[in-house]
């Protein structure tokens, strides 16, 4: 069984995410995201409200679960039986970081290996802080996230 992680802080989980789990969900097995519950990130959702969400959003895939984890994504993905970590690429600013935590990821257990997955095109410019952003100037969110999590997004700034 080929059980994937998909790490990251998804506060709130965008369509761009939603995009890559659906499309993770098809290569592998079980595909587990992680929410990284870190207080120094100082997040606008807790890490139960960010988990809630993406269950809410992925309830419809089988072979998804969502949980959170502190610490280190290499000790939370042994902890899942996980072989693999699934990042998302934007843009080519993406790329130098997640470049340096895949090769730290590896240095730290080789036995793990990062697949990158590319963003559809349509949702390369969506980011979470964005959208953070845009919903602090009231702006419309329509098709940047998921319509079941938009009233709890406009909601923390009213
Ligand atoms: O959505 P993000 O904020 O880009 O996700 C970043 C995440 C959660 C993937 C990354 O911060 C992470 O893996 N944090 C866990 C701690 C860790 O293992 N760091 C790398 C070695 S120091």
């Amino acid at each position: 069984m080929r059980i994937a992680v998909y790490p990251g802080s998804f506060d709130p989980v965008t369509n761009g995410h939603l995009d890559i789990i659906k499309r993770a969900s098809k290569i592998y097995d079980k595909v587990i995201v992680g929410v990284l519950n870190n207080a120094s990130k100082k997040p606008l959702f807790t890490a139960e409200e960010r988990v809630d969400m993406l269950r809410d959003v992925t309830d419809h895939i089988e072979n998804v679960e969502v949980d959170s984890f502190s610490g280190l994504l290499v000790d939370f993905a042994k902890s899942k039986g996980a072989t693999v970590i699934v990042k998302g690429l934007r843009t080519v600013a993406d790329f130098e970081y997640e470049f340096q935590m895949a090769l730290l990821n590896k240095a730290l257990n080789p036995e793990y290996e990062t697949v990158f997955m590319m963003t559809d095109s349509k949702y390369s410019y969506i980011s979470s802080s964005m959208v953070k952003e845009l919903a602090g100037f009231k702006g419309n969110l329509t098709g940047l996230v998921p319509n079941e999590i938009t009233e709890r997004i406009e909601q923390k700034y009213r």
